[in-house]
């Protein structure tokens, strides 16, 4: 066989006449008497080849044994199609069988499975039209995210992945640790002794890079970290993973303001992006979405993805503070009329994703931007606003998702941080180099966290958090 050409190339540049190979994994075969149609999917392309086969030209027993799910390659001529959809059919006159997919056994077949049914066969699901487009998709975001950031003379940070710090101070982290559970040494007052550990100490999976990315940041100017995040949350819901991926930029020299216009261009970009290079994927998943939408009620439904894409692009983000939030839900007749699974009662609550999205769908209708949360419900990191009630923390709210970035400006005052430390009863001895940075050379900066995952949930148009990575890790679920 010759070398082979990947199916997007020959759909979009093969000419009638070209002699070719190609490889992939059958979609669907029919066959008549004298002749079968194989469609061929290399995962290059949402779109198919169809190849030719002269059944009577080739070794039946090979034949049959091509069905959906077997990988093969073809070998031939391009000629001119008829049927709809593409330009180009190959017509066979070499067939390799790599590997057959016994029909009784093999659990896709070309008909439409469930996503909790394809969940289960997370390591097939792949060879779908819908996790071919997610996959191509994320690709595309992961390498725009780089592209925005390299040409905007930012640099990317490895942050470490094992830590002994609890960025966020939430508590929900995962140990790290080589003790035997069932037989730990234990110290004299019958503690675990983890100077005994691998590290000499309390090990755990990080819960951000952020911390680190300002220690870059305070000498490399504008940095950010894109890497895997672990959370010990026990939240099964449709936008939490127990094993995701952030996003955080972390710039010196900027406010708040600075920050929120940071998020804002960034997220434009990525959107954008996916409009302008992933167009027959999306157009896909726009559709998938009409079809599993069509039976709902007109109120039931989401705004159609490629909208939804340029609701994005075309508006400004809403700017508001946490204390006009407040006001607005607390007005709201979904608040009078009980419809808050958590009732807006007073200022100081944290507020739940139906918060977020009826401030985004229903209010404002445009992306939101909160600033100006109370000190009580946010990190100890963020810098404390002079009335001595609120903070300069950041989320960015967006249609169906709710919160997509959280970030803040950082107090880079010594004197205040280490009071917040002591404060939130945080082991100032863990921060020991986070608040050297504040004695040697402080200055304003900020920073933020995107949540990859979410994004791909808000560019796919996919409900849940677990199609969009392919091996979701969730409460109880770590299979593959
Ligand atoms: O708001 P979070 O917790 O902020 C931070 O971790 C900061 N250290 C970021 C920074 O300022 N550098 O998380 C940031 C984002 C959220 O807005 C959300 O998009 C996403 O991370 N996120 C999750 N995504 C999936 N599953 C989870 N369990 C998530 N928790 C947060
Ligand atoms: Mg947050």
């Amino acid at each position: 066989m010759r070398q082979s050409v990947e199916i997007k190339k020959i759909l979009a540049e093969g000419k009638i006449g070209d002699t070719l190979s190609v490889n992939g994994w059958v979609r669907t075969k029919r066959a008549s008497k004298n002749v079968a149609f194989i469609n061929l999917n290399d995962g290059s392309t949402l779109h198919n080849i169809q190849v030719v086969v002269d059944v009577n030209k080739f070794d039946r027993e090979i034949l049959d044994q091509i069905t959906t799910g077997a990988a093969i390659a073809a070998e031939g001529e391009l000629v001119e199609s008829k049927g709809a959809g593409q330009n180009v059919e190959l017509v066979a006159g070499k067939i390799h069988l790599y590997g057959a997919a016994d029909p009784a056994k093999y659990p896709l077949q070309p008909k439409k499975h469930s996503l909790e049914f394809l969940r289960e066969i997370a390591h097939l699901r792949f060879r779908t039209n819908t996790f071919g487009a997610i996959t191509r998709l994320r690709h595309a975001m992961i390498f725009a995210v780089h592209k925005f950031f390299n040409d905007r003379g930012f640099y990317n940070i490895h942050t470490p992945i094992i830590t002994g710090s609890d960025a966020e101070g939430a508590g929900e982290m995962f140990r790290v640790s080589i003790l035997d559970p069932k037989n730990p040494p234990l110290t004299e007052d019958g503690k675990v002794n983890f100077r005994e550990d691998f590290f000499g100490k309390e090990t755990n999976l990080t819960v951000s890079g952020q911390l680190e990315a300002e220690l870059a940041a305070l000498a490399m100017t504008k940095v950010y970290t894109f890497g895997p995040t672990f959370r010990a949350e026990n939240s099964n819901t449709k936008r939490h993973l127990a094993e995701f991926w952030m996003i955080e930029p972390e710039v010196a020299f900027f406010d708040i303001d600075n920050n929120m216009d940071l998020a804002e261009e960034m997220l434009k970009y990525l959107v954008h992006y996916a409009l302008e290079h992933c167009r027959d994927d999306l157009d896909f998943l726009n559709k998938r979405l009409q079809d599993e939408e069509k039976n709902l009620k007109k109120e039931e439904r989401q705004m159609e993805l490629i909208e939804k894409l340029n609701f994005v692009l075309e508006n400004k983000f809403e700017r508001i503070t946490y204390t006009t939030a407040i006001e607005v839900l607390k007005n709201s007749k979904s608040n009078k009329k009980g419809k808050f699974h958590y009732p807006v009662k007073e200022w100081g609550m944290d507020l739940q994703s139906e918060h977020e999205r009826y401030l985004v769908e229903k209010h404002y209708k445009k992306p939101v931007i909160i600033t100006d949360y109370p000190r009580d419900i946010k990190a100890f990191y963020m810098k404390q606003n002079d009335d001595g009630k609120t903070v300069r923390g950041m989320d960015v709210l967006f249609p169906q998702i709710g919160e997509i970035i959280g970030g803040s400006q950082r107090e880079e005052e010594y004197d205040r941080l280490y009071a917040r430390i002591q404060e939130m009863g945080i082991d100032e001895k863990t921060l020991w180099w986070f608040l050297d940075t504040r004695r040697f050379g402080s200055v304003p900066h900020s920073g933020f966290g995107l949540g990859f995952e979410r994004l791909m949930l808000f560019v796919t148009g996919m409900g849940n958090i677990r199609d969009v990575i392919p091996f979701p890790r969730t409460p109880q679920n770590a299979e593959f």
